[in-house]
């Protein structure tokens, strides 16, 4: 895969044009500091506190606040940076890294990479000069810190590249190949280890008995597709499967989704392609995991064929579904692809999903919820989370809960009797199809809230984030 970004990060010995220094008010408050500051009494003049960026002309020294001294807040203060840059047309800038620890390090270095996206895809008039890029000299950097980093950050910005495509565009059957192409790049690639991308189709899935997914399918004008994606390089010290719900676009079907909530499904495939991101991404740092990335690639669309509300599907692990709701659907493609993936014999298997609207209700726009079994696995992915500059928190199961998606006919209802508690009912769904021996294997990451930006925040620009890719990866990486 190939990502030109709007930025070049170059290694440096020395100083070159503009200089960026970050300030905090504590900084700024302090009289001792006005030997590092070098414009320490214009600054104070000025009554700048750390608010926002302030270009000095006579300096030349970019003055770049952070909010706090957390990691965050250097990734947010560097995208603000870098808005400036632009701005103001620096062509060259300097950083010094030299003080700051790897985490600091990684999160100005994402500020910049993943902060200066933009998706204009379909603008007629080109407004970015891609030839016209800053670079930004980064001194007392290590190459494979950037290296780790660059790689990270193409493919954060590879999956929003996708999420952003429109459907017309990206239907099931563009997405499972785009998956499977990009796998055999890294495959011709990287000879020492074993990789390989096979698709599955409606057919297969009828053979392996998942009515659940290919109801979904039903009304649909493209097949459904199981993209397996696997990943065996030579020393192997874990085996994880991830998984990811592919909606490539979701109307609701027959359950109709209002006009409102109907516009940006096209980013219901963010789970499929965070798993996608965080698998390539994987191979290219060469972790040694064997990792299985398994997609559900369908749409959710209506017409004569479409499932109905009180149908009853039979999923592959056996167990019987009565519909509620036709918009529920991302639980069913998900219930049919945990259980192909409980036939891997893994050590982990996550899956990730822009599941229920409630969970946005719950946890915010800008937090992921993380839901399973088994406390210290989920403490650890809401840890490798937030290091790698996301945000995700765990939401509790309860047996209350559970019998909310109790059936009077089936063995479980798609929806829950409730409005209340939905992101945790679709996650007790999900569990329902988990066998007892993956129990405290399994993870579910419900990412409704952050796979879609409206409105930017932090290293975010308007349209798809790219979420998953960086919580995954460092996950991944705190295996081995
Ligand atoms: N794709 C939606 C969930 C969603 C909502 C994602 C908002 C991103 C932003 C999912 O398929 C859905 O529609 N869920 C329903 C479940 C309900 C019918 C039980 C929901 O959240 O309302
Ligand atoms: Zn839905
Ligand atoms: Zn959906």
């Amino acid at each position: 895969m190939q990502h030109k970004f709007q930025v070049n990060l170059l290694i440096s010995k020395e100083e070159k044009g503009s200089k960026i220094l970050f300030v905090d008010k504590t900084m700024l408050e302090d009289n001792k500091n006005s030997k590092k500051i070098p414009d320490f009494a214009l600054l104070k003049e000025l009554g700048y506190k750390g608010n926002g960026v302030f270009f000095a002309q006579a300096s030349k020294i970019l003055y770049v606040g952070l909010e706090n001294t957390e990691i965050e807040s250097y990734a947010n203060a560097t995208t603000s940076a870098y808005k400036y840059i632009k701005n103001l047309k620096l062509q060259e800038v300097s950083l010094n890294f030299k003080g700051l620890d790897e985490n600091r390090q990684t999160a100005i270095l994402q500020g910049f990479l993943l902060g200066s996206y933009e998706f204009s895809g379909y603008k007629s008039k080109k407004e970015n000069d891609s030839n016209n890029v800053p670079t930004i000299h980064c001194i007392g950097l290590k190459e494979s810190l950037l290296q780790k980093v660059v790689t990270i950050c193409a493919n954060v910005n590879f999956v929003r590249d996708i999420v952003n495509t429109p459907p017309n565009i990206a239907n099931s059957t563009f997405l499972s190949e785009l998956a499977q192409n990009e796998t055999i790049k890294l495959a011709k690639k990287y000879k020492n280890a074993e990789i390989t991308a096979t698709l599955r189709s409606n057919s297969y899935m009828e053979e392996q008995k998942m009515g659940a997914f290919l109801a979904v399918n039903q009304a649909s004008n493209f097949p459904a597709y199981l993209a397996h994606l696997s990943y065996k390089p030579k020393k192997a010290k874990k085996k994880v499967v991830i998984v990811g719900k592919g909606l490539v676009y979701d109307t609701g079907g027959l359950s109709l989704k209002p006009a409102d909530y109907m516009t940006t499904m096209k980013a219901d495939k963010g789970g499929a392609c965070a798993v996608l991101g965080a698998f390539l991404a994987s191979v290219e740092l060469g972790l040694e995991i064997e990792l299985h990335a398994i997609m559900g690639i369908t749409d959710n669309a209506i017409g004569k064929n479409a499932y109905r509300p009180d149908d009853v599907l039979i999923s592959r692990e056996k167990k019987s579904i009565e519909v509620k709701n036709t918009d529920a659907e991302g639980r069913l493609v998900l219930a049919d692809c945990l259980s192909y993936a409980q036939d891997l014999d893994a050590d982990i298997i996550i899956d990730f999903a822009t599941l229920t609207g409630a969970c946005v209700v719950a946890l915010g726009e800008y937090t992921s919820g993380v839901m399973g079994f088994n406390e210290e696995l989920k403490q650890k992915f809401v840890e490798s989370a937030l290091q790698s500059g996301e945000l995700a928190h765990t939401l509790p199961f309860n047996t209350h809960l559970k019998k909310l998606i109790e059936s009077k006919i089936a063995d479980v209802n798609n929806a829950s009797s409730s409005r209340y508690g939905g992101a945790i009912t679709a996650g007790l769904f999900l569990a329902e199809f988990i066998r007892d021996e993956y129990r405290d294997k399994w993870l579910h990451i419900d990412i409704a809230g952050p796979a879609y930006v409206e409105k930017e925040w932090g290293v975010n620009p308007y349209g798809a984030s790219g979420i998953g890719v960086r919580s995954c990866v460092e996950f991944l990486s705190s295996l081995v």
